[in-house]
């Protein structure tokens, strides 16, 4: 099969589908013969016009602004360092909590952030991170390095944090090492109105009012570092810690109750899921469950050794045709979800995601400190995509995670910090929270590298609740600019502006020394011939409001 022949295999197959790209017909588009022929390098292929229509007369689902949610946990420099520094710190700061990463965070509108973990909520025991600092108990991170935890950051350092950057709470329970009583404890703690005993210890520590605690992880990985439990035995767990972890402030009912998500989907095995939601579908009037979580890196083959620095386009093409997996596994989530509650009434929750890369030359190996380039930035943009594409399942994400951990939207060392490329992806892509998806329909073109082949534009559009369309364009083609013209049926435009992320090199990034390397800079879209045009750069991100 020649290039051209697989070529136009490919674009038979990719016939435009309302609401979302054709990904299926692009995995059989890509057959056995293109994979064969794909091991004889990369394919030069003429970079055509990208034509999408949007059609603002068919909204869709309401795109939950919970899905750009982000996840702390203890583990490395991402909470001590990071969020906390603590009163005394010469960091400017707000009672401990530095003042730098706030601001950060809030011109981003994080919605929630989970935790305390990841694996070290399995081990968190929350009385040890309640009462005077100077009197709590100092414990190893048997996770994460093995280093000391001093439980400076607890609950209501937690709920301050939250506060001053305006987010919801997502706190995880620990199933794996804890007990359903502990978690009933510490729930009462956090919400009881009433002046029961550990309602007047919160008081005393600081906090008369109850919290507000909109989600709550049941466990976490508990097929692996959560306990290693058969989908079976989880399911028994997570029935009684769904009963027992009760909010008890009446303000928290209904609408604003707390949302329990089960552990399901690991990425590798779809057991939990399946157990998780036969178990609901038989429920009984004492348990219940809002959410399924799944959870999903980009790692290019474990252990994870993809450099975040320094790549050329192997690595590039290799993650980001990974990252379209994710596409893969929610189709396959939610098809099983759709087994047990057609109705979509629990959500799907991705509360792990992002790229699990090599660890920082001369860190600590259980920091999973990475540096964060363009290449993870336009990684951000296509999973958010994906997410917005499955509105009307995904309703809660995060990304891992937040501060100098994973693919982090900061990265700090003392007093530095650094906004990363993905922090600016989660800006541009502020108009997305709790805006209306369109159904945007288009043939993406194929970009193809070596044995990876992926869409070379990835598109997707909505409406904001004041009534503005906005539009988000992907180059993943880190070759060529792409040339696109968008045709919006159901409004009249008659320009687009916005921004737009793009670099020199696939592998820049923002580093202290040269923090604004990768920086968005404005973008318009010209009116011709009744349809809006705009050119991207090669390996970009453009988010763009019609006029
Ligand atoms: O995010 C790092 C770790 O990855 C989390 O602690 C765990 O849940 C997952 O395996």
């Amino acid at each position: 099969m020649t290039p051209r022949n697989c070529l136009s295999n490919w674009l038979a197959h990719s016939k435009a589908r309302t609401g979302e790209i054709e990904m299926k017909a692009w995995r059989l588009g890509r057959g056995v013969a293109c994979a064969a022929m794909a091991l004889y390098g990369t394919v030069a292929l003429a970079a055509s016009r990208v034509d999408v229509r949007i059609d603002a007369s068919k909204p869709g689902a309401r795109i939950d602004r919970d899905i750009f949610g982000q996840f702390a946990e203890h583990l490395g420099t991402g909470v001590y360092g990071g969020v906390w520094v603590g009163r005394d710190s010469k960091i400017p700061n707000v009672r401990g909590i530095r003042s730098d990463v706030v601001a950060a965070l809030k011109a981003i509108r994080v919605p929630n952030v989970r935790w305390p973990g990841g694996c070290f909520a399995d081990e968190y025991h929350w009385r040890w991170g309640v009462g005077p600092q100077a009197s709590r108990r100092r414990t190893l991170n048997a996770s994460w390095g093995n280093v000391i935890e001093p439980n400076s950051f607890g609950t209501h350092e937690y709920f301050d944090f939250l506060q001053q950057i305006g987010a919801d709470a997502y706190l995880s329970v620990n199933i794996g090492s804890g007990s359903a009583e502990e978690a009933a404890d510490w729930f009462e703690y956090m919400t009881a109105d009433k002046p029961t005993t550990l309602a007047k210890e919160r008081a005393a520590n600081g906090h008369a009012a109850p919290y507000k605690i909109k989600y709550v992880g049941l466990g976490n990985e508990n097929w692996g570092c959560g306990g290693a439990m058969s989908a079976d035995h989880y399911v028994e767990e997570m029935k009684r810690f769904a009963h027992y972890t009760r909010n008890l402030d009446p303000a928290q009912t209904g609408a604003t109750a707390t949302k329990r998500i089960a552990v399901g989907w690991d990425s590798l095995n779809s057991d939990y899921t399946e157990a998780v939601m036969k178990a609901w579908k038989d429920k009984v009037w004492s348990w219940d469950i809002e959410g399924v979580s799944l959870h999903n890196y980009v790692v290019g083959g474990w252990p994870p050794h993809l450099p975040s620095t320094g790549f050329g386009e192997d690595e590039y093409a290799i993650a980001l045709g990974e990252a379209f997996r994710m596409d893969t596994l929610i189709a396959k989530q939610a098809g099983i979800m759709d087994k047990y509650d057609p109705d979509k009434k629990l959500a799907l929750v991705v509360d792990e995601w992002g790229a699990w890369l090599a660890p920082t030359p001369g860190s600590n190996p259980g920091f999973l400190q990475q540096q964060n380039s363009q290449r993870d930035a336009l990684l951000a943009a296509v999973n958010l995509n994906i997410f917005m594409r499955h509105a009307d399942r995904v309703r809660l994400a995060n990304i891992a995670q937040m501060i100098n951990v994973l693919q982090a939207m900061i990265l700090t060392d003392g007093p530095k910090m650094v906004l990363t490329p993905t922090y600016h992806v989660y800006k541009l892509y502020v108009p997305f929270q709790g805006a209306t998806a369109l159904p945007a329909s288009y043939t993406p073109g194929l970009y193809r590298h070596g044995k990876v082949e992926m869409p070379r534009v990835d598109v997707v559009a909505a409406r904001d609740t004041a009534g503005k369309t906005w539009v988000s364009v992907v180059n993943l083609d880190p070759n060529a600019p792409a040339d696109v013209a968008i045709d919006v049926a159901g409004v009249t435009a008659n320009g687009a502006s916005g921004q737009v992320l793009s670099a020199t090199k696939v592998d820049a990034v923002n580093s202290f020394a040269a923090p604004n390397t990768v920086q968005p800079r404005p973008i318009a879209a010209r009116r011709e011939a009744g349809k809006l045009m705009v050119t991207l750069p090669a390996a970009s991100v453009a988010v763009l409001a019609l006029q």
